[in-house]
């Protein structure tokens, strides 16, 4: 069983879920970690897919979004390609890959709108299975860090996914 897990990432808070998720299903399934940059544009040949990215705007980033984040809020990087231009590179999926979605986004105030809820509905268009609820963690400000337990709690994310695939942990 292989997984792909991809992200998008500015000031690292969604990397560092990405990887917590990443090593935990790495306890079921062989898993490969891609920025949204050099994610591969097809997920076939994979038995799951996981996509995580900030929100901004309300949903997923834009370029304009992550350059207003660079000139006006400090983020150390702009990424050219976010997980938005990405699925739209992406195959459609040849068969029905489960795919599993996340976002980060800020804890207070807490803003209507989902970068996690936007790349399902992309997701679904292309034929993956959606079946599951997108997750949310939350990160302090802008730039983070992460709320203390967000990573335990990725990691549980994880773990349930395995669950769900039928795949055991060691
Ligand atoms: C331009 C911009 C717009 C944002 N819009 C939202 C928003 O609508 N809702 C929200 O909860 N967080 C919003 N945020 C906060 C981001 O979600 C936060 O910066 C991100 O989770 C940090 O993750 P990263 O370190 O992986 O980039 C915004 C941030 C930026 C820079």
């Amino acid at each position: 069983m292989r997984a792909l897990v991809v992200y998008e990432s500015l000031w690292g808070n969604t990397a560092k879920v990405a990887r917590a998720v990443a090593e935990r299903l790495g306890g079921g399934m062989e898993v490969e970690v891609s920025d949204a940059g050099s994610a591969p544009a097809t997920a076939d040949g994979f038995d799951l897919l996981v996509v995580g990215g900030p929100t901004h705007a309300f949903s997923m980033s834009r370029p304009r979004t992550r350059a207003d984040a660079v000139k006006s809020h400090g983020a150390p990087h702009e990424p050219d390609v976010g997980i938005r231009e990405w699925l739209d590179r992406l195959a459609p999926a040849a068969a029905q890959i489960p795919a599993a979605v996340f976002d980060t986004r800020v804890d207070k105030p807490r803003l209507p709108g989902s970068a996690a809820k936007a790349a399902r509905h992309e997701l679904r268009s292309l034929g993956f299975d959606t079946g599951r609820k997108p997750r949310t963690f939350r990160v302090h400000g802008y730039e983070g860090p992460l709320l203390d337990g967000e990573l335990e709690e990725a990691a549980r994310w994880a773990s349930e996914i395995l669950d769900q695939l039928g795949t055991t942990p060691d």
